[in-house]
């Protein structure tokens, strides 16, 4: 949640933090400002309510000079989203500007404590707070800015990443991150700051992933990178080489992310099963599972933890697992697990799945078990994150860039990294046999092609969308593997076109929820055939009994279904287990289409930010 840019170098810096501002909008769109040091080394902020588009209004008529320079785009937490809220915020003597990701929770005592020293507030934010603290502590002890950010933050509890620019010195800027992510990007004789590295890409391949409190200090034309930890030890920059193309993180024809993302499936599934899926062989290779194949053999069972999308991917997980491995597998909510003191052992693996690798409780989950002596294994798209560093070991699903907040190529291919976690873990462990492991591989490379076939038919999907923008509501029903999937239609409609959904197992609708059915209630039923296909059909006619307007997602050439639901939107025939990857494409294309007739910003839907980095 927020983005952070920064740049200091030889070019105008304007330019620059706008066009990273516009790559980071899907982290927050309450809010977004800049804060430049002209050529005189004054210092300007400047700042507005809504989108990067109207900051870039704001400051057509401004003095946007200056080589050196910090923006942020706004998720707000503490303070509602208005001008004086949005960031960089001041300090009290205007001599510094700062930008902030995350919450500083010892925000109010601080703020008593610079009160009585005479501070005053223009806002209601813990950002300005750690502003003026650093100024306090500046002033105190007449020390540099680096000294200053260092001593403050060894005083703050909370999570951050921050970008610190001051009057009168131009060629200097301070970082520093705890828990929100930072990127460095080293240029020639020019450095840039990203939340990731989409702001960063288009200028350089080499960056620097801060680490957990870390904070460096770049200056314009010199070659040394100052990093110190807050225990103050100095540490040696680590430049790494990112894997990332310009045209990965633009539209590319396409109306919005979304659509490009949900298009974008086959490919990401191959990418994700590159080299991992042999087909000629019909083998699976895994090296994060293969090197610790001893942990998950003597495993008690697999934990799997993540949130929102993620856990439904999660919760597939379990249904493969539990399946072909015979491993028991509990998956919860990674906000739910944090604090209920739940009883890990040390033999538990436990598995944390999230896109960004980043997500707040997701990681504070894999920090609880991990103190417990668990193994954790992670998965997760974004590299270098912080997931992929506090793990022992995992899978990357090279999904590539999800700009879109709603999730789409994500969960596919944390669904596939699952799948072949199962695959190789019920072979090695013996819980599968031999021509099962090897049917199953082989229809796992095939699933791409099948999706692209399911796209090619998107028009229909697009036709029957334009039925249901009236809806005020919409049910969403699966049996087995395709439960949690019906919980991600049910997601992805409510996040995107602002429609209440619900997602539920089809026989539990005759526990509640079918008191809500009536005619105006559309229900989308995700009913592939397979073992328990005559009970879903017996589903199906209970809802029809009540007039429900039905929606069925059916295996091609279904004609008993298709006689009864309103619509059918049919998949390819697969495996039962590979279904989801399947049956969640026409809920996927089914949201966008009723969100965008509804005349919805699918990109950047209210109230969201796609990386949710507090709790
Ligand atoms: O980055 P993560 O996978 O950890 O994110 C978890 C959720 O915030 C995310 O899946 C969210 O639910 C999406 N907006 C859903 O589309």
């Amino acid at each position: 949640m927020c983005g952070i840019v920064g740049y200091i170098g030889n070019r105008e810096a304007y330019p620059i933090l706008i066009k990273g501002l516009h790559r980071l909008e899907y982290r927050g769109y309450d809010s977004a400002g800049i804060a430049l040091i002209d050529s005189e080394s004054n210092l300007h902020v400047y700042k507005t309510k809504g989108k990067v588009a109207n900051l870039e209004q704001y400051c057509k008529d401004k003095n946007i000079s200056g080589t050196i320079g910090i923006a942020h785009t706004r998720w707000a937490t503490h303070g509602e989203p208005n001008d004086v809220n949005a960031h960089p915020h001041y300090s009290q003597s205007e001599n510094l500007a700062l930008i902030h990701n995350g919450i500083i929770e010892n925000y109010l005592p601080l703020r008593q404590m610079l009160e009585k020293n005479g501070f005053t507030f223009v806002s209601q934010t813990d950002t300005e707070v750690l502003v003026q603290f650093i100024e306090y502590v500046r002033s105190k002890s007449q020390c540099s800015l680096y000294e200053a950010v260092h001593q403050a933050l060894s005083q703050v509890v909370g999570a951050y990443a921050i970008g610190v620019l001051e009057k009168g010195n131009a060629d200097v800027l301070v970082a520093a991150r705890k828990g929100s992510p930072l990127i460095v990007g080293v240029g020639e004789q020019e450095y840039f700051l990203g939340s990731d590295a989409s702001p960063i890409v288009e200028y350089t391949k080499n960056v620097i992933y801060l680490g957990e409190e870390e904070i460096v200090e770049i200056k314009r034309g010199s070659s040394d990178i100052l990093i110190k930890n807050l225990s103050n030890v100095k540490l040696k920059p680590q430049i790494q080489k990112i894997q990332m193309d310009l045209s990965e993180i633009e539209k590319g024809g396409f109306e919005h992310f979304m659509l490009k993302e949900i298009f974008e499936q086959p490919k990401s599934l191959e990418m994700c099963m590159n080299g991992r899926v042999q087909t000629e062989m019909q083998e699976i290779i895994l090296s994060g599972i293969r090197d610790n194949i001893a942990k998950f053999r003597n495993a008690r069972r697999i934990l799997i933890t993540a949130c929102g999308t993620s856990w439904h991917a999660a919760l597939i997980g379990k249904y493969l697992i539990e399946y072909y491995c015979k491993i028991p597998v509990e998956v919860e909510v990674a906000s739910e697990f944090r604090y209920r003191n739940p009883v890990v052992f040390e033999d538990d693996v436990l598995i944390a799945i999230s896109q960004s690798g980043e997500t707040a409780d997701t990681l504070a989950a894999i920090e609880l078990a991990k103190a417990n002596g668990a193994f954790i294994y992670g998965i997760c798209n974004a590299v270098g994150s912080s997931v992929a560093r506090l793990t022992h070991s995992g899978t990357y699903t090279h999904a590539g860039p999800e700009i879109g907040v709603a999730s789409t190529k994500a969960f596919t291919t944390q669904v596939a990294v699952l799948t072949m976690i199962t695959l190789l873990l019920g072979k090695e462990l013996g819980t599968i046999d031999d021509s099962t492991y090897k049917h199953l591989v082989t229809s796992l490379s095939e699933v791409s092609k099948k999706i692209e076939k399911i796209l090619s038919k998107a028009d229909k999907i697009e036709q029957i969308s334009k039925v249901f923008t009236y809806a005020r509501n919409f049910m969403y029903l699966g049996r087995g593997y395709n439960y949690p999937v019906a919980l991600e239609g049910a997601l992805k409609l409510k996040e995107i076109s602002y429609i209440h959904a619900e997602g539920y197992p089809a026989a539990e609708m005759k526990h509640g929820p079918i008191a809500l059915v009536d005619e105006e209630m559309p229900i989308v039923v995700v009913a592939p055939k397979f073992k328990i296909y005559d009970k879903i059909v017996s589903n199906i006619e209970e809802l029809k009994a009540r007039k429900g307007k039905i929606i069925a997602i059916v295996t091609e050439g279904d004609t008993n279904i298709a006689n009864i639901a309103d619509y059918v939107i049919e998949i390819p025939s697969t495996e039962e287990c590979l279904s989801p990857l399947l049956t969640v494409i026409p809920l996927q294309l089914l949201s966008y289409y009723i969100a965008t007739a509804k005349g919805r910003n699918v990109d950047q839907p209210r109230n969201l930010a796609k990386s949710v980095t507090v709790e």
